[in-house]
């Protein structure tokens, strides 16, 4: 396992492909769903500076805070509710481009401007926890993000 993360390139999808074969073996030889999702969130946070990166995962109906990097967050968040919420509950991937505009946006951090949720799913096709990318300026993420950050999700090793 290489103890860093280099990212080369110019444009975010240099830096996306150059970051995707190092989360690969970064995580592919480890089955532990926590440790994966703790190196992903370091791996990204190193890579891009984004201010927070991380994991919510389903527990008994709720999404419960895991691993991530960045300043303090709020720990539960319901179905339906803030932009995870949302994702899980319509099981896809959303963009906001300012989260002052996005209806019920929980805001753990005053600073997060913009953001994208993309829900990991299980074999059965059931949301069992969802990737949370924040940042501090506006309109920071595209579709580019959300290819490359359901390439890097895919490539957790499902139980
Ligand atoms: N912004 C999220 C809440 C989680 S924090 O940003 C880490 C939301 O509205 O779902």
């Amino acid at each position: 396992m290489s103890e860093n993360i280099t990212i080369v390139g110019e444009s975010k999808e240099d830096k996306y492909a150059s970051l995707l074969p190092q989360v690969k073996s970064l995580i592919g030889a480890e089955n532990d769903l926590i440790a994966n999702m703790a190196n992903i969130s370091a791996a990204l946070k190193q890579g891009f500076n984004f201010l927070w990166v991380g994991f919510y995962l389903v527990k008994q109906n709720e999404l419960v805070l895991g691993p991530f990097q960045g300043p303090i967050a709020c720990t539960r968040i319901a179905l339906g509710k803030g932009v995870c919420g949302t994702s899980w509950n319509k099981k896809e991937t959303i963009i906001v481009d300012d989260v002052d505009n996005f209806r019920g946006h929980i805001a753990c951090s005053s600073l997060s401007k913009s953001e994208i949720v993309i829900p990991l799913f299980d074999k059965q096709n059931n949301v069992f926890a969802v990737l949370d990318v924040d940042s501090e300026s506006l309109k920071t993420f595209d579709q580019t993000d959300a290819y490359y950050l359901e390439e890097i999700i895919k490539l957790i090793p499902l139980a």
